[in-house]
């Protein structure tokens, strides 16, 4: 089997983690996003994945050469030189994904994060003898959505309205799809959307059908949701595989730390806490609901909550961040600095505190 992973677009919200990666490469719970998902593939037997790209191919192109042999799956790149949106990419590579067997196959967006119930969405698939399978999951904000109206009893999607204006419904487009070959006829080589322009034709001909995805979803494309993600998937974590998670004295709730970092004396944290390869958490720290991505430093007595610590950043003694601070790669938080919301650009020095929301270029 082969899967397609959309991982073009610029990740906008996801700034400034995004302004050095590709959003698909930002890593969470201390692997890239796409890693979780190249994993999960994997082990239902998926043999190629195709990562549809159109921005910035140099960083993926390592990441590729790094992971095809780590993961010993083939990984390959089809590349857009004008973006075209969600269902375009399937039509640029439609001969790698027609192979001559027939085989359905996978087509995920890169920014979300659950259980994937591959296997589940297999035999649901070969059971509804339709064109397509979607997962749906349910959510309480579903405008920024795709919504999706099924037959509770078959899953037989009646309606598929992207972004509604009005309440349509609460379930929504999980982003994790299962298509025939014969989907790729219905959608030409120009920029066009899976979710307005192929799925509503799928489903008026009612050949459509939707899963409720079992587990937690997140689409983790924003830094708010990319919190939030980070609490349930160590929640799944700790039922699925608790050895995972960090057990020394000072881990409260679910904390997952990479083996190289490093964690001093007399800190607190968690709950809902990623520490990533490489980190120095020094003594008398207390982190809640944060990530701190590898190479980071935390220098003593430092508080951070609610945030998100880039690549290689420092933060000084006695500084507290909190609310949604996001620091991008390489920047550096002075001594007892205070950080109220701020989003700080890669590369920067902050010497005095932030006592707003806003971005720091
Ligand atoms: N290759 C390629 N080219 N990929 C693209 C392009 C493009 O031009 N535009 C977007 N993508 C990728 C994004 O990187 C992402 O992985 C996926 O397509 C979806 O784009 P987003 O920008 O993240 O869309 P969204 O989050 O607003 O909405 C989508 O996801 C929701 C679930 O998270 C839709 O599919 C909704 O229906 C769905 O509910
Ligand atoms: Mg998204």
């Amino acid at each position: 089997m082969k899967a397609l992973i959309l991982v073009g677009g610029f990740g906008t919200r996801l700034r400034p983690l995004t302004l050095s990666m590709p959003k698909p490469l930002v890593e969470f719970a201390n692997k890239p996003m796409l890693l979780h998902q190249i994993e999960a593939l994997k082990a239902v037997g998926v043999t190629e994945v195709i990562l549809a790209i159109n921005y910035q191919p140099e960083l993926m192109m390592n990441f590729i050469k790094e992971f095809e042999e780590k993961l010993a799956i083939k990984i390959t790149c089809s590349r857009e030189i004008e973006p075209l949106g969600t269902a375009g990419p399937l039509a640029l590579a439609r001969e790698t994904l027609i192979d001559g067997t027939g085989n359905s196959f996978f087509v995920l967006n890169s920014d979300v994060i659950s259980e994937y119930p591959f296997k589940e969405m297999i035999e649901f698939h070969n059971s509804h003898g339709g064109e397509a399978s979607i997962m749906v999951t349910k959510v309480d904000e579903p405008s920024k959505y795709g919504v999706v109206i099924l037959q509770e009893t078959t899953g037989k999607v009646e309606k598929f309205v992207e972004k509604p204006k009005v309440f349509v419904g609460n379930k929504i487009n999980a982003g994790i799809y299962l298509l025939n070959p014969s989907v790729l006829d219905r959608i030409e080589l120009r920029p066009t959307s899976i979710e307005k322009e192929v799925f509503p034709r799928i489903a008026a001909e009612n050949k459509l059908f939707a899963m409720v995805l079992p587990g937690f979803w997140m689409d983790v494309g924003q830094p708010k949701d990319y919190i939030t993600g980070l609490r349930l998937y160590l929640d799944s974590l700790n039922k699925t595989s608790p050895s995972k998670l960090a057990k020394g004295i000072f881990a409260v709730g679910n904390v997952l730390v990479d083996e190289s970092a490093v964690i001093e004396d007399d800190c607190l944290i968690g709950p809902d806490v990623a520490i990533g390869p490489g980190c120095v958490i020094e003594s008398g720290v207390r982190l809640s609901s944060c990530t701190v991505m590898r190479g980071a430093r935390v220098k003593k007595h430092a508080c951070i909550s609610n945030s998100i610590i880039g690549l290689y950043s420092t933060v000084g003694r006695w500084a507290r961040l909190e609310n949604m601070t996001i620091l991008g790669e390489d920047v550096h938080v002075g001594d007892e600095v205070y950080s109220n919301g701020g989003v700080v650009l890669p590369h920067k020095e902050i010497k005095s505190s932030i006592l707003k929301p806003e971005i720091i270029m």
